[in-house]
């Protein structure tokens, strides 16, 4: 089935795409049973800066820190609009500046807590916690399960050891790779505030409205569409992923209860495969849909088909990229939404006028930030599944 924004739409507008999940008074039975008690207000409002703020995670956490009460600065280069909860921005102060040389609007300000969503840099990092060490109580730096990059065992804890320098070969990198450069950053914002006032969270890959890849959103979309859907990886095969939200109310609540430490940040709650979450986002959807499992690491290797995220296959540096131990965040307080639920908003979202028709259509076609694989080639590996 083809599916244009308009037939979205009309389709959502007329209940017929909202049969699995519908969104009306159900829904908002369904969301409040799933996030009951996130939406009081904290019993202590908190000033907090978000470093960066206006991409993927930061308006989450800009609408969540609000809704508690909290107040929030950002700081920015001013070039990044936020294309969801645009209005909320109003409340907001907004900070320019630049990370590479310009931290003045930071100067002689205070805060409770800052998130450091925009460190890319081991040098950002060092730079701002160095800044802010005297004048804020707790550094929350956004780290990644990149470092646990080559990802090697079985069950992958925060005291896993983590690469500082890029292992030697043959490729001369100007950056160390975003593994180390986490790792280095984590290093600083520690050295600036110490164990006891820094908080590490490390997620896996986000999934929700806003996401600025288009890795998890091609399977809600793909799946919408139905016919026969080329899933590659073994049943088993696992995979993790975190929702926007569940990472962003765990992170103020990290602030709330000023929770230091380090944190893997994945889901779901409890050991996932590929086909299970590909049922699990089809179980949102009531697209026609016939499987096809491409279970057979050699042939997917032969069509160069080693990642469709959440899934990569199991093998080499990738053998434990979802196998992220999550026991102290759930301790911590980390809840996790339905997939059901981060599938249907990413698919409102995904077809809202948040995305534009070129990103909708680029998604589509051959290129480094685009889906998986291009209907055409999807034919082609199904086809030559079917010949083996
Ligand atoms: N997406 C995933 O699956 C995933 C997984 C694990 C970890 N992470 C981590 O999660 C974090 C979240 O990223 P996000 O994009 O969603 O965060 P965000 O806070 O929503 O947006 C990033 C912000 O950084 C600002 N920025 C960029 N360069 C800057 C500079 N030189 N100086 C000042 N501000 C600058 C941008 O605004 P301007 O352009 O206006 O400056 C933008 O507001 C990242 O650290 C990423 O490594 C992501």
């Amino acid at each position: 089935m083809s599916i244009s924004r308009r037939g979205f739409l009309q389709a959502a507008a007329a209940g017929a795409v909202e049969l699995s999940l519908p969104r009306s008074a159900a829904a908002a039975s369904l969301s409040e049973l799933v996030n009951t008690g996130r939406s009081a207000r904290a019993s202590h409002p908190l000033n907090i800066l978000i470093l960066g703020g206006t991409t993927f995670l930061g308006p989450h956490q800009i609408r969540y820190a609000l809704e508690r009460g909290h107040s929030i600065s950002t700081f920015t280069r001013g070039r990044t609009a936020p294309t969801i909860h645009k209005d909320l921005f109003r409340e907001v102060e907004q900070l320019t500046g630049d990370r590479a040389g310009d931290l003045s609007a930071l100067q002689g300000r205070t805060w409770d807590a800052v998130i450091d969503n925009s460190g890319q840099r081991i040098e950002w990092t060092r730079d701002t916690a160095q800044l802010l060490k005297d004048s804020v109580d707790l550094y929350v730096y956004t780290s990644s399960t990149g470092v646990y990059y080559p990802y090697l065992g079985d069950d992958l804890t925060e005291d896993t050891a983590v690469l500082l320098e890029d292992l030697p070969n043959e490729t001369l990198r100007e950056q160390p790779s975003y593994g180390v450069m986490k790792a280095n950053s984590e290093m600083e914002a520690r050295r600036a505030f110490g164990d006891d006032r820094t908080s590490v969270v490390r997620p896996t890959y986000i999934i929700g409205p806003a996401d600025s890849s288009n890795r998890f959103p091609y399977w809600p979309v793909r799946l919408q569409r139905g016919g026969e859907v080329l899933v590659p990886g073994k049943g088993h095969d696992r995979v993790q992923y975190i929702d926007v939200r569940d990472l962003t109310e765990f992170m103020i609540r990290l602030i709330e209860n000023r929770t230091a430490g380090t944190f893997n940040v994945a889901g779901p709650a409890s050991t996932q495969g590929m086909h299970a979450f590909v049922y699990g986002v089809h179980a949102a959807l009531s697209s026609e849909v016939s499987w096809v499992m491409a279970t057979d690491y050699e042939f997917l290797q032969e069509q160069r088909l080693r990642f469709a995220t959440p899934w990569l296959m199991p093998q080499g540096d990738y053998y434990g990229s979802a196998r992220i131990n999550i026991e102290r965040a759930k301790a911590a307080g980390l809840t996790y939404r339905p997939l059901a639920r981060s599938t249907w908003d990413t698919l409102e979202w995904w077809w809202s006028d948040a995305v534009t028709d070129e990103r909708r259509a680029t998604a589509w076609l051959a290129g480094p930030r685009s889906f998986p694989m291009t209907l055409e080639r999807e034919a082609e590996i199904i086809a030559a599944w079917k010949r083996r």
